[in-house]
């Protein structure tokens, strides 16, 4: 050992290396899972498509990555808004990748969409099939590759920092790292100039990554659905966004609150949103997001409201919300 003062580095250099080997077959193994968990899941168009154009969408991906993009194209006044409530089905996803449609469509703006939600619902609403992917945000938190290297082209024209559920596995490990709050930002500092929105779709919860999501963000828009529960939870909302405000002093804002899910036929569905307008007055969208089939169905094609039913009720509303962020934002 003593002419060899070198040889403590090494086995622990070799142990590294043989820990790290395993984990990747691990996470090999697991995505292969995955794949056939999630086949089984998926609604039938987008299972056709994904048994039929498997290899065809693996290699769009692979040559749509970012590197393609334009670096010139800058934008120093990038707005990033985080689509944030803890409830779980008020419209979080359908709100964010609907919006990230609606501006690139009606207003050819350059958008970024990161979905930090492990379900990776609007990663796959944008037609991603997140369970192919070989890089996600969660790499990227994890600092183990550039954030350039893990976002996509999708089709409609947006470009996706996708997630699946690898990305659960990591939230206790990434918990537990320095400055965990302000991951997120760090990693978009190095790229989100490049577009005019930054739109990041939270999960259904206040833990570290919905944090790192408003800890990211300017401004937060809280799309609220038109049940008594999701008026109970405006107060956990309220609460979650003083804290990131207090707590980590980041003078996030409400860009608005929006009412989603929103039937007139039902007596609830108004009084819900009297006591958001009474509540929230100006801070509410005009829009209201009505409750509509077809909205429910857009994401089984991979496509947006407005390709799915361009002339229904919910592509004229979020249409017009879309105009709503961008006035506000001009
Ligand atoms: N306005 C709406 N009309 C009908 N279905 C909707 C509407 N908004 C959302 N949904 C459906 O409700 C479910 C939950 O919506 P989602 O956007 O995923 O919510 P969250 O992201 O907040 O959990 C999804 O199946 C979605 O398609
Ligand atoms: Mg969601």
């Amino acid at each position: 050992m003593k002419n060899k003062p070198w040889l403590p580095c090494f086995v622990a250099l070799v142990e590294v290396i043989q820990f790290e080997k395993q984990r990747i077959k691990k996470e090999d193994s697991r995505i292969k899972n995955l794949e056939n968990d999630e086949l089984e899941l998926l609604p039938k168009p987008m299972r056709r498509a994904t048994l039929f154009e498997n290899e065809e969408s693996r290699k769009k991906i692979q040559e749509s990555r970012i590197l393609k993009i334009n670096s010139s194209a800058s934008n120093a006044m990038s707005k990033k808004l985080a689509v944030f409530n803890m409830k779980g089905g008020v419209g979080k996803t359908t709100t964010a990748y609907n919006l990230a449609v609606g501006l690139v469509k009606f207003h050819s703006a350059k958008v970024l969409l990161v979905d930090i939600d492990p379900q990776g619902n609007s990663s796959v609403s944008l037609g991603i099939p997140v369970w192919e992917i070989q890089l996600q945000l969660k790499d990227v938190l994890q600092k183990r590759v550039p954030i350039d290297d893990v976002i996509i082209s999708s089709k409609s024209g947006i470009d996706v920092i996708p997630s699946n559920i690898l990305l659960a596995e990591e939230e206790i490990p990434i918990s537990g790292l320095p400055g965990r709050e302000l991951l997120l930002r760090k990693a978009l500092s190095k790229t989100s100039a490049q577009y005019d929105f930054v739109l990041i779709d939270c999960p259904p919860n206040i833990g570290v990554f919905s944090i790192n999501a408003l800890m990211a963000s300017q401004g937060v828009i809280i799309p609220v659905d038109m049940s008594y529960l999701g008026l109970l939870g405006i107060n956990a909302v309220e609460r979650a966004i003083s804290m990131v405000r207090s707590a980590l002093d980041h003078p996030i804002e409400i860009a608005g609150v929006l009412g989603t899910r929103f039937d007139s036929r039902n007596k609830l569905s108004k009084e819900v949103l009297d006591s958001l307008n009474q509540h929230f007055g100006s801070k509410m969208f005009e829009t209201v997001i009505p409750e509509t089939v077809k909205l429910r169905e857009a994401p089984s094609y991979g496509i947006s409201i407005y390709d799915h039913d361009p002339s229904g009720a919910g592509s004229k509303a979020y249409k017009n919300f879309v105009a709503e962020v961008v006035k506000q934002y001009e």
